[in-house]
């Protein structure tokens, strides 16, 4: 797919103030500090699309992304980040799995992880709870740029069987750079197929 349009859509805070759900959408949500506002920028080709800064917990609010004029990208909350308080943390999650389990046009969910460190409870717990509810996910590996190609083959074999512990199949995993650009081109084409599911009226696929 190419990307011919982007424009910030909206900045929802609640839930009611969320866009129509009349276009297929994907969330990507991950770690604070993972990568996501980057990954987001790069997959569109923009700089500054979405806020990037080095100070973690700045993407506070559920933000709409519309694509081509007809799919969103949703930018979430980062989770689990120590220095906003811990009732401000609590909030976030509960908007973030609201948002998550009551949204119809909620396609699938990019779970970002950083390449660079060993599973995660937080992220894997976070999968299980997308497992359960029965909501689709993929892995994305952001920050690639920074491993070397031996180490990376490492991560991605030790990530592979700590799922494998809990998954008795893998989700689909991209590996990607915000900085090379790797992955983005996979990334475009799932959306690309997962999209023809929402015009089918298979909101579900
Ligand atoms: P919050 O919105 O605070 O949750 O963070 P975020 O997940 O949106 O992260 P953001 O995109 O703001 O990136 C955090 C830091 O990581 C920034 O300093 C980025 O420049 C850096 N970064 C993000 N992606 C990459 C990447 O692919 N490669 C490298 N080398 N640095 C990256
Ligand atoms: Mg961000």
């Amino acid at each position: 797919m190419k990307i011919i349009s982007t424009r910030f859509f909206k900045s929802s805070e609640k839930l009611d103030q969320l866009p129509t759900p009349n276009l297929p959408e994907y969330a990507f949500v991950g770690r604070s500090n993972v990568g996501k506002s980057s990954l987001i920028n790069r997959l569109c080709d923009r700089r500054s699309l979405a806020k990037t800064s080095g100070t973690p917990g700045k993407t506070q609010l559920i933000n709409h992304f519309l694509i081509n004029e007809n799919w969103y990208l949703v930018d979430l909350p980062g989770y689990g980040y120590a220095k906003v308080s811990k009732t401000q943390r609590g909030q976030f999650q509960v908007m973030i799995t609201d948002y998550l389990m009551s949204r119809t046009s909620l396609m699938n969910t990019f779970v970002l992880v950083d390449s660079r460190i060993p599973p995660q409870e937080i992220d894997l717990s976070f999968m299980t709870f997308l497992g359960e509810v029965g909501l689709p996910f993929s892995i994305v590996f952001t920050k690639t740029d920074k491993v070397k190609p031996g180490a990376l083959t490492r991560q991605q074999q030790e990530y592979e069987e700590t799922l494998y512990q809990t998954w008795d199949e893998l989700p689909p995993r991209f590996y990607t750079s915000a900085v090379t650009g790797r992955g983005m081109d996979e990334l475009l084409d799932m959306i690309e197929t997962v999209n023809g599911h929402f015009l089918d009226g298979d909101v579900e696929a």
